[in-house]
């Protein structure tokens, strides 16, 4: 046969299968067999060299002419199928729907507890103070009574900005700032923020949030201390829990103190029951009953004497680390949790 009229019967065949197709699957489809690559038209034209070259000029007009025509007749179809898509889109659109709410964020859980902890010192008296996280060499040790290279400034893995500029190691620089900035006594400060060591492991970060006491006044004494730090961890923890100090060393405190709690996991036992009568190791406080939450002591003379202070002066500073009590408080095991953003890490704090 001709290969003109095949273009013909070629293009009569897609005017007879196009009213058969029922959507624009099938129209996808049926474009395939008629215009794809090996499709029906292609085949068609591959048989160009049938044809005396004489009479290839002719063939080629008509096989282009029929393509264009095919290719007009499926946009046209596929033009249909589209509005009747998106008239079923519109009929289906229920304007009266309340629309999608963007997801609320939640405070982060060492914010949680920050603000916990500041509540309930604030409402003891204390003022709550901010400072810089990077600090002077004076302020962040000399002040402290840390002379220059003396062994107690290997207790802080300090990073330094530069020679008498360091990224301040504690809180406990704000008690030189608020001292400076008061002129004389009383003080009554606290000071949250963010500390930097060079330290990282499951419960060290290379940077972490503690909270800083400070009480200068009259008459000031340990007994003090103990009845404010055990108020204090009694609210945060509960009435149950038991408080005890031990002797430490912070060359800026004399005496210095390590403040212990009874574990709250295992109430001070060193023990947890298992199933029925069972027993194991408490695994939060290694068996010992007993938890480490805070440095503390009564500030050291040298302190108010480099702060212009008289140093017949009295009072008490404490230190803790949030990350530790958030840890303690929802049971979490690994600080570093708090540092990696993982929604559903902190979407249970709420
Ligand atoms: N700054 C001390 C530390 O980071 C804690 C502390 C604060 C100790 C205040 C005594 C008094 O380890």
């Amino acid at each position: 046969m001709n290969l003109i009229a095949e273009l013909e019967k070629l293009l009569s065949g897609l005017h007879a299968d196009l009213p058969g197709v029922s959507s624009l699957a099938g129209l996808d489809e049926l474009q395939t067999v008629y215009l794809g690559r090996k499709g029906a038209l292609a085949r068609l034209m591959g048989r160009l060299p049938e044809l005396s070259p004489a009479d290839r000029p002719a063939f080629g007009k008509a096989a282009n002419a029929v393509k264009e025509e095919m290719v007009s007749l499926f946009a046209q179809r596929r033009k249909v199928y589209q509005t009747q898509a998106e008239d079923a889109g519109l009929a289906r659109f229920d304007p009266s729907l309340p629309g999608r709410l963007p997801g609320q964020g939640t405070l982060h859980p060492v914010t949680l507890v920050m603000e916990e902890i500041c509540r309930i010192l604030v409402n003891l008296g204390f003022e709550t103070v901010n400072g810089p996280e990077v600090e002077t060499d004076f302020n962040n040790f000399q002040a402290l009574n840390f002379p220059p290279d003396h062994p107690a400034r290997d207790m802080q893995d300090t990073f330094f900005v530069r020679e008498g500029v360091v990224m301040r190691t504690h809180t406990s620089p704000m008690q030189v700032r608020a001292m400076l900035e008061k002129g004389k006594p009383p003080v009554a400060v606290i000071a949250p923020g963010k500390v930097y060591r060079r330290d990282s492991d499951m419960t060290h970060s290379p940077m972490f949030h503690q909270i800083e006491g400070l009480l200068v006044d009259e008459n000031v004494s340990l007994a003090h201390l103990r009845g404010t730090l055990t108020f204090f961890l009694r609210e945060l923890f509960g009435p149950q829990v038991k408080v005890r100090f031990r002797p430490s060393f912070f060359p800026f405190t004399e005496p210095s103190l390590e403040v212990d709690m009874s574990c709250i996991l295992c109430k001070g036992t060193g023990q947890r029951v298992i199933g029925r009568g069972g027993k194991e190791p408490c695994r939060v406080c290694k068996s010992s009953g007993w938890l480490e939450i805070l440095g503390a002591g009564m500030v050291d003379p040298a302190v108010f004497t480099a702060v212009g202070f008289d140093p017949e002066c009295s009072g008490f500073a404490f230190g803790l680390g949030v990350e530790r009590v958030a840890m303690l408080k929802y049971g979490i095991d690994d600080l570093r949790n708090f540092f990696e953003s993982d929604l559903r890490f902190l979407k249970q704090f709420i």
